[in-house]
């Protein structure tokens, strides 16, 4: 199960890191990522629109929708039943993976340390989520950690945009890079779609040619 996500997402190479105000607007950013070839959605429970937002989206195939800033097992409860296909954490939280786990759900948790990493892999989790990457040493932390950890894949995520974005995808351990350069709050309240699609078709430009190096 892991496996097939693992390879959606390198596949993908990106999670835009989303914060929505009004679930209304959940199908037009979803429109606009998949216009610059992005099929991928964290949808954040820290809104109030997050879990109606995945709700709204999650029987379209045409993209894959998680939700993010999942804290604990009853969030990750909520968003499952909602549709969510793959749950995100800021941190690690043991009751959370678990239920996840139970439900054949996959989940990515935050870690930073090697400690983490260990609980995390210790787990059975081989995709975890770096967080906050680039205030805890950026690439040269990921490429660190893959020297004791060689079967884990991360996905860094925590202050990276467009300029950081090389230094993370030329990492052999890296499935993809999040964040929220492509959808910030500023572009979302602006319901400029027009830019979503050009940013995310930038980035996933970026992916493709990190690949055929
Ligand atoms: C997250 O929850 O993953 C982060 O808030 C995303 O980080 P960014 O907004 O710095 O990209």
């Amino acid at each position: 199960m892991d496996e097939v996500f693992v390879e959606q997402l390198r596949g993908c190479g990106l999670v835009p890191v989303i914060v929505l105000e009004q679930a209304s607007e959940a199908r037009a950013l979803a429109e606009a990522l998949l216009a610059g070839d992005l099929p991928i959605l964290e949808i954040t429970l820290r809104s109030a629109a997050g879990l109606p937002a995945i709700e709204s989206l999650a029987d379209d195939s045409r993209w894959t929708v998680g939700a993010g800033t999942v804290l604990n097992r009853d969030e990750a409860r909520r968003a499952i039943d909602a549709g969510a296909k793959f749950i995100v954490a800021p941190g690690l939280d043991e009751a959370t993976v678990a239920y996840c786990l139970d439900r054949q759900v996959p989940v990515t948790p935050g870690v930073c340390t090697a400690t983490e990493v260990q609980r995390a892999f210790n787990m059975g989790l081989r995709l975890l989520k770096f967080f906050p990457a680039e205030a805890f040493g950026g690439a040269a932390t990921v490429k660190a950690l893959g020297g004791p950890f060689p079967q884990v894949q991360f996905v860094p995520t925590g202050g990276i945009n467009a300029a950081g974005l090389a230094n993370y995808l030329k990492l052999g351990n890296v499935a993809a890079v999040g964040g929220s350069w492509m959808v910030t709050r500023e572009l979302l309240a602006a319901r400029d779609y027009g830019t979503v699609t050009s940013l995310a078709a930038t980035a996933r430009a970026q992916v493709q040619a990190s690949r055929r190096q």
